[in-house]
């Protein structure tokens, strides 16, 4: 029986007892009892604090509390500690405090440590090898540093990593490929460092991924082919790097995707036309890219949810597919800077909601629909430098009045 509910029981039956317990457990003479208790079970964590603390330069004080002469580290700012037998640290969290300074391969003598959450400080320096002693290790989080070097190896002797998220730091040289041993991994964010090389194929086999968040590198070679076969994916966000090659097609038939933004590379081939039937996918951004065809399904699935399909700025030919039509829910549609032939089919004009029509900088011709004006939930409207033509309706005089142009 868990002691909270053995007492309770002990209260109902013994009054006395119970208000003798709430005393007790009121006292401040407890307090100074738990030092004790620590400094037997957990000395070398509190040193391993002490020499964390010694490299920071913390001028906020945020760390004041991590005194040489305080034994109660549990207590310390940011230290939390198993509630389970020894105090042992088991959480740092330390967001956003303007620490600077590196972080000491003692930190790696914080042996119980699940959670390093440290994001939005001024952390410098390289991420020690030490840290792959930390086998419990569930969460690594410096985002927003000052981070350099490299992703050590040893990172892989962290078989409980789940989230590994260092975006927007300075990281340079090649993701290491044995992350991908890492199979609890459900979130890899490294955004907005200078990461080169190519995306490790077995990243895309790991059985948990939910997000792969790697924009703003300087990456390089294909999207891995097995990216998509889990279930479990649902953000893919690589967009500015000069990845190379197409769109997987295990990645088109995801049936968890939710966001994929492959914007700003290096990408061409044919779009998949699974993309525009999935059940799943909400925004498709695949502009600045050298995509040279698209096709969607002529009976897509008929609630397929997605609501931004970004294209622009790509050398698709071809005629915009009158199926567009049937994607429904669609609010944004951007397929501006391309070589687009043809007719503006009239099915566009049946979207219900949409809001961002951009078909610029196309090779279009025919006759503007009419009906295009006369979309209410319309906020703009890019049709310039095509060949087409048409009469302006005398009613858009007040449709101009809430486009934005
Ligand atoms: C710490 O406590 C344990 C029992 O929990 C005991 O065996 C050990 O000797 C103590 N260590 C020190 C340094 O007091
Ligand atoms: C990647 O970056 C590292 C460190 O900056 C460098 O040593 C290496 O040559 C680069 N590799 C490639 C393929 O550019
Ligand atoms: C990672 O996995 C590969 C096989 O996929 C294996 O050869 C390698 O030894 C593993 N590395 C570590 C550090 O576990
Ligand atoms: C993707 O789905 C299409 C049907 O939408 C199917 O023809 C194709 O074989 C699938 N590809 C893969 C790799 O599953
Ligand atoms: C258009 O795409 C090319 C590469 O395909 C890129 O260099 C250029 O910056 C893009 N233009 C804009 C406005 O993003
Ligand atoms: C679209 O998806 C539905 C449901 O998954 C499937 O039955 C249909 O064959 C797909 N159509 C095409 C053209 O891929
Ligand atoms: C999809 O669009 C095509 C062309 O506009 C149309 O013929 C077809 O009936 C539509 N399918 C569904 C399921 O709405
Ligand atoms: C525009 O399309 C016409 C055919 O409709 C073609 O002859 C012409 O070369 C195209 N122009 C460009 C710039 O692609």
């Amino acid at each position: 029986m868990p002691v909270a509910a053995a007492a309770q029981k002990a209260l109902l039956a013994q009054p006395v007892l119970i208000l003798i317990i709430l005393i007790v457990s009121s006292c401040p003479c407890v307090s100074s009892l738990a030092p004790s208790r620590t400094h037997n079970t957990s000395e070398a964590d509190r040193q391993a604090l002490l020499c964390l603390r010694s490299q920071f330069s913390d001028p906020l004080g945020a760390l004041d509390s991590w005194r040489k002469e305080s034994l109660a580290f549990c207590d310390w700012h940011g230290v939390t500690c198993s509630n389970q037998g020894a105090a042992r640290v088991v959480a740092l969290r330390l967001k956003s405090l303007s620490l600077t300074g590196q972080i000491p391969p003692c930190i790696a003598d914080l042996s119980f440590l699940t959670t390093i959450y440290m994001p939005d400080n001024q952390i410098s320096g390289h991420i020690p090898p030490e840290i792959g002693r930390l086998t419990q290790l569930r969460n690594l989080n410096l985002g927003m540093n000052s981070i350099t070097g490299m992703i050590p190896d040893t990172i892989s002797s962290c078989t409980h990593l789940e989230v590994i998220d260092m975006w927007s730091n300075n990281i340079e040289g090649e993701i290491p490929s044995n992350l991908a041993n890492c199979s609890l991994l459900q979130e890899i964010a490294l955004s907005h460092n200078n990461l080169n090389g190519t995306i490790p194929p077995g990243i895309g086999s790991l059985p948990n991924l939910k997000y792969l968040l790697l924009a703003n590198n300087k990456l390089v070679g294909s999207i891995p082919r097995s990216l998509g076969s889990r279930t479990s994916l649902s953000m893919v966000v690589l967009a500015y790097n000069s990845l190379t090659g197409s769109i997987p097609p295990i990645l088109a038939n995801c049936s968890s995707l939710r966001y994929l933004d492959l914007s700003q590379n290096k990408l061409g081939g044919v779009i998949p036309s699974a993309l525009f039937n999935s059940s799943s996918l909400l925004s498709l951004d695949l502009s600045s890219n050298n995509f040279i065809r698209w096709s969607i399904p002529s009976a897509p699935l008929i609630s397929a949810p997605i609501l931004h399909v970004i294209l622009t700025n790509n050398t698709i030919f071809g005629g915009i597919p009158a199926a567009l039509g049937n994607l429904s829910s669609l609010s944004s549609l951007l397929v501006a800077q391309n070589n687009l032939q043809g007719n503006i089919p009239d099915s566009i004009t049946k979207i219900p909601y949409l809001q961002e029509l951009d078909l610029a900088y196309n090779n279009l011709t025919g006759t503007v629909p009419p009906s295009l004006y006369t979309i209410s939930t319309l906020t703009y409207l890019g049709l310039g430098v095509n060949n087409l033509f048409g009469r302006i309706p005398t009613t858009l005089d007040t449709l101009f009045q809430t486009l934005k142009h």
